[in-house]
């Protein structure tokens, strides 16, 4: 999973000039420069995916043993998506840097760019999040000091990283409950009569782990074992097609556990599947030494295709799997590409070309979280919004971008942050102080943080129809590690000195940037047990919800989002022009039900009831 967040990889950070005259540089910044040599290609010319995937672990985990000021391991690697391939004489332009701490583990962001020399153009191959861990000491684990984030940008991947962390450590175990239900409902496996036997593409490889493949810690490179496992799912891939396979993406992947020199590592690959343009290699690595039985090291899931002169895709042979094993990793890949194409539409659009109301299933569930926390986190980090009306110290301010217009009020209570939380979480004790909530109904427990809700609410015209809503819910508490020391706090505000006025304002020194505030995300979703019926228009939320800032222990920052659909824009248009100030009624009537329930034991999370 990469959340291909496309805002974030083409928005270029502002620059932000230190009083010195130096532009800023994120501190944990590594950059790599390689011109790709005949000995990095394959015998097409472009260069391999292995030696690529060494150079970005290479740098990643510079930029991580920069900050951590230890030496680090590879941990994971999320999805990785390649959009170009690289030739001969290009140049490799490789940037990483740490985008969040938690407490042994950190995040680094990578992006990789090719360049053209003689035409001096640039352009993006891939981008990829990896987790590096500090090693371990004799005293134990190590507790890494945290990430201020200076920039909108840095406050942006430090708040997604979290999100994107809860997603990496639920991944394997929803992705084997997801095959384990998609493949009994596949049936048998389809015979095809000219299929090519799987066994024919079986590949096993032995490496021994010498000098070169280690860090000085004895430990194999992440990206030395990634560049072995790619070059025989290559090889796996070629025999299907008799041909030159293209590496497309690469499934997210966890070391398991170390290999060090000496290892003799063995790597197998077999293609699990082929589609029409496209094909599954699947790749186990395991190391022994000496008589010892083998560890396992990795495995790997990887998309090939193969392209014609005019780099389009072939249709590929089908594959008549081994019994066994063979025909369930048939049935596997087929499940893994669903969850794979699912993944592409929801995350990899940008945020205003999600389509609304993408179809909910259990599937797509990890994929339509994360997208509904990421956009509400994208629109709390926005800095432009402009102030369109003020009453009582309820806030309410628009922000118009991207033909979009977006409404955020904001408003403080006398009630502790986690209350308010459980308070606002429950969608359907919203009909409590929001008039609109007509009717709230649970119609799915997704899992314990994310619930599906039915909303009902009245007509806005006299004798008009109501409009009903079928919402997507995601809870979220702050990140549980990386908590702010605030000695670091009293650094950044020294590096405020540092910087001119106009700087400052910039969102970037805010001291909330590196907290994570209580989120509850909402968005429409269709469920084919809830159609749309004759009695209700059914309207859409694109993004909404609250944020929740714990400003004190008994003092709490409400944000209410919206990013205004047709459907919405009604509800609020007259507050926005100034002539009416129905937000100040909801936002009292909300703070008036929160200090009334302030201590009430029945405020628990929807799953609790
Ligand atoms: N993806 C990302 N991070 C992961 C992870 C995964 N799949 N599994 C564990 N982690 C993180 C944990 O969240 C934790 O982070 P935190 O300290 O910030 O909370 C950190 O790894 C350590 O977790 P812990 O529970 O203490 O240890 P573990 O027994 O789960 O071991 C590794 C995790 C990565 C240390 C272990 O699997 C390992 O040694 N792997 C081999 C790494 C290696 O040698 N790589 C180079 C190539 S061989
Ligand atoms: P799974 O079998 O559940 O897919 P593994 O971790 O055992 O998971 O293997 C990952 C992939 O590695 C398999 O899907 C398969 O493609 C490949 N693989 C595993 N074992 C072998 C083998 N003995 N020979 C060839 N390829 C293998």
């Amino acid at each position: 999973m990469t959340s291909e967040n496309k805002d974030s990889d083409t928005m270029p950070d502002p620059l932000l000039i230190q009083e010195s005259g130096e532009v800023y540089r994120n501190p944990t910044e590594v950059q790599m420069s390689q011109i790709v040599l005949p000995c990095h290609a394959n015998h097409c010319g472009e260069l391999s995916v292995g030696q690529l995937l060494k150079w970005m672990d290479s740098t990643a985990c510079l930029s991580a043993e920069r900050h951590a000021g230890c030496s680090c391991i590879t941990a994971s690697v999320d999805d990785i998506h390649f959009e170009h391939t690289i030739g001969v004489g290009k140049v490799v332009n490789i940037i990483a840097k740490v985008n969040r701490a938690f407490t042994s583990s950190m995040e680094v962001g990578i992006l990789v760019t090719c360049e053209d020399l003689y035409t001096d153009r640039q352009w993006k191959v891939c981008h990829a999040f990896a987790t590096f861990v500090a090693r371990r000491t004799e005293a134990g684990k190590v507790q890494l000091k945290q990430v201020i984030p200076r920039t909108q940008m840095e406050q942006m991947e430090y708040s997604l990283a979290a999100e994107r962390r809860r997603m990496r450590l639920i991944h394997a175990e929803i992705i084997t409950d997801l095959l384990s239900s998609s493949t009994a409902q596949l049936g048998e496996c389809q015979e095809y009569q000219d299929a090519v036997p799987a066994e024919r593409t079986r590949v096993e490889s032995v490496e021994l782990v010498l000098p070169p493949h280690a860090n000085h810690q004895v430990s194999t490179f992440g990206g030395q074992i990634m560049a072995w496992m790619e070059n025989v799912a290559t090889i796996a891939a070629s025999r299907l097609c008799n041909a030159h396979p293209t590496l497309r993406s690469i499934d997210m992947f966890h070391f398991r556990g170390p290999s060090h020199i000496g290892d003799r590592l063995v790597l197998k690959a077999i293609v699990n599947n082929a589609f029409k343009h496209s094909m599954e290699v699947g790749v186990c690595a395991e190391a022994y030494q000496g008589g010892e039985p083998l560890r396992h090291i990795n495995s790997a899931f990887m998309t090939f295709e193969v392209l014609d002169s005019d780099r389009k895709p072939c249709t590929l042979p089908r594959i008549r799997p081994e019994p066994v094993d063979g025909k369930r990793r048939f049935q596997e890949a087929i499940a893994r590409k669903k969850i794979r194409l699912d993944r592409k539409y929801i995350i990899s659009c940008k945020q205003t070309e999600v389509p609304l109301s993408v179809p909910w299933d259990p599937s797509n569930q990890m994929y339509l979280s994360y997208n509904n926390v990421s956009a509400l986190k994208l629109m709390d980090n926005r800095n432009n919004w402009v102030l369109a009306s003020e009453k009582n110290k309820v806030r309410l301010y628009t922000l118009e971008e991207n033909h979009m217009l977006c409404f955020k009020v904001e408003m403080n209570v006398r009630v502790s942050a986690e209350q308010t939380f459980h308070l606002l979480s429950d969608l359907r004790r919203r009909k409590e102080w929001d008039r609109h909530y007509e009717e709230c109904e649970v119609i799915n427990q997704a899992d314990e943080d994310d619930t599906i809700y039915r909303v009902a609410t009245p007509s806005v015209t006299k004798g008009g129809k109501g409009k009903d809503f079928i919402l997507l819910a995601s809870r979220r508490k702050p990140c549980d590690s990386g908590c702010v020391d605030m000695t670091l706090l009293a650094s950044r505000d020294n590096f405020a000195l540092h910087f001119n006025k106009t700087l400052c304002e910039l969102k970037c020194l805010d001291a909330q940037s590196s907290r994570d505030p209580y989120l509850i995300a909402l968005r429409s979703v269709t469920l084919p047990t809830h159609p749309p019926t004759e009695e209700y228009t059914r309207g859409e939320v694109l993004c909404a919800g609250f944020t929740i800032w714990e400003e004190s222990s008994s003092v709490t920052k409400i944000t209410y989002y919206n990013q205004a659909t047709p459907g919405v824009l009604p509800y609020i248009s007259t507050d926005i022009a100034g002539l009416s100030s129905s937000f100040y009624s909801a936002f009292s009537a909300c703070s008036q039900f929160l200090l009334a329930n302030k201590d009430s034991l029945a405020a628990l999370p929807p799953s609790a009831l």
